[in-house]
């Protein structure tokens, strides 16, 4: 189906102003503003879009309150617009509008999908000084710790579901998801047909069942994921979970609580896999969560 990955999640909030300065302090770039709206992207132009909790120009959300609204995916090209609009025409409605193919998951979930408008990014290799090399920080120079930093790309959606194998079915057989790790009974990891990163989506059966557990953006390197989230949390932002390393994915990470009904993740080093991986699977838990972390995951796992 040629996804390549989230192009935009329309988030909704209980005060603009609030979103404003969160974004702002999170990193990401203001695009657009209105009275009743906010749009804010990464380096690549991937984003948010923010409006109101009771917006009725939005798709109904999963939950009361602050919450996802929609999530829009970018794909390769027009041939594939028309695959995914015939394939989920089958049995849903679906709408085309504007170069937008709308309709919704098996959870009731507005989905969409459009010719992606993300732009290619440039980023240098971090400069990193290791015994035995020559040192990649060329010398009489050191690191700068004031440098802005910009999250590179949306990373990942995370969502609760009632139903771990429908759900599973429905990205799998219908819009051409890989499956690439699993926790027992309670997650599964899987990644768009176009997209290299360990995961674009991971679904959590837990209560409540339904909603927003988070979002992330890539970062360039660790080093960025601990120096964005100590200014964050400096900004007085609550953490939420981390710095810490997930074992699955090996993405570093720190979540912080969002004024959007679930957490906001800076990430960095992902592995990436290709048709060749196989799948592990394990039982979900503090120990299988993550290699290491500055504090215990919240209860809800990842
Ligand atoms: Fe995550």
């Amino acid at each position: 189906m040629s996804i390549v990955g989230l192009d935009e999640v329309t988030l909704t909030t209980e005060d603009l102003g609030v979103a404003r300065r969160f974004l702002e302090d999170f990193g990401l770039a203001l695009a657009s503003e209105s009275e009743h709206e906010l749009v804010f992207v990464a380096r690549d132009r991937t984003g948010l879009r923010i409006r109101r909790v009771g917006d009725p120009s939005l798709p109904p959300g999963p939950v009361e309150g602050p919450n996802i609204r929609q999530a829009v995916w970018g794909v390769g090209d027009a041939a594939a617009l028309e695959r995914i609009a015939a394939e989920l025409g089958k049995d849903r409605e679906v709408r085309v509008s504007g170069g937008l193919v709308s309709s919704v998951d098996d959870d009731g979930l507005a989905i969409a999908f459009r010719l992606t408008q993300r732009v290619p990014l440039t980023n240098e290799l971090p400069a990193v000084n290791v015994p035995g090399l020559p040192p990649q920080r060329k010398v009489n120079q050191t690191l700068d710790f004031d440098a802005p930093i910009r999250p590179n790309t949306f990373s990942h959606l995370v969502m609760y579901t009632p139903d771990l194998a429908r759900i599973e079915r429905f990205y799998v057989e219908r819009l051409g998801f890989r499956i690439t790790d699993r926790f027992t009974g309670m997650g599964v990891f899987m990644r768009a047909e176009g997209n290299p990163d360990h995961h674009q989506l991971f679904f959590i059966q837990r209560p409540p069942g339904k909603g927003l557990n988070h979002i992330a953006f890539h970062v360039r390197d660790m080093n960025e994921v601990m120096l964005a989230g100590k200014r964050l949390h400096a900004k007085g932002w609550a953490s939420s979970w981390g710095p810490g390393r997930h074992i699955y994915g090996a993405n570093v990470f720190w979540y912080f609580k969002s004024p959007f009904g679930g957490n906001i993740e800076y990430d960095a080093d992902m592995d990436v896999v290709d048709d060749d991986w196989k799948p592990r699977e394990t039982a979900p838990g503090p120990d299988t969560a993550a290699i290491w972390s500055t504090s215990y995951p919240p209860s809800a796992g990842h």
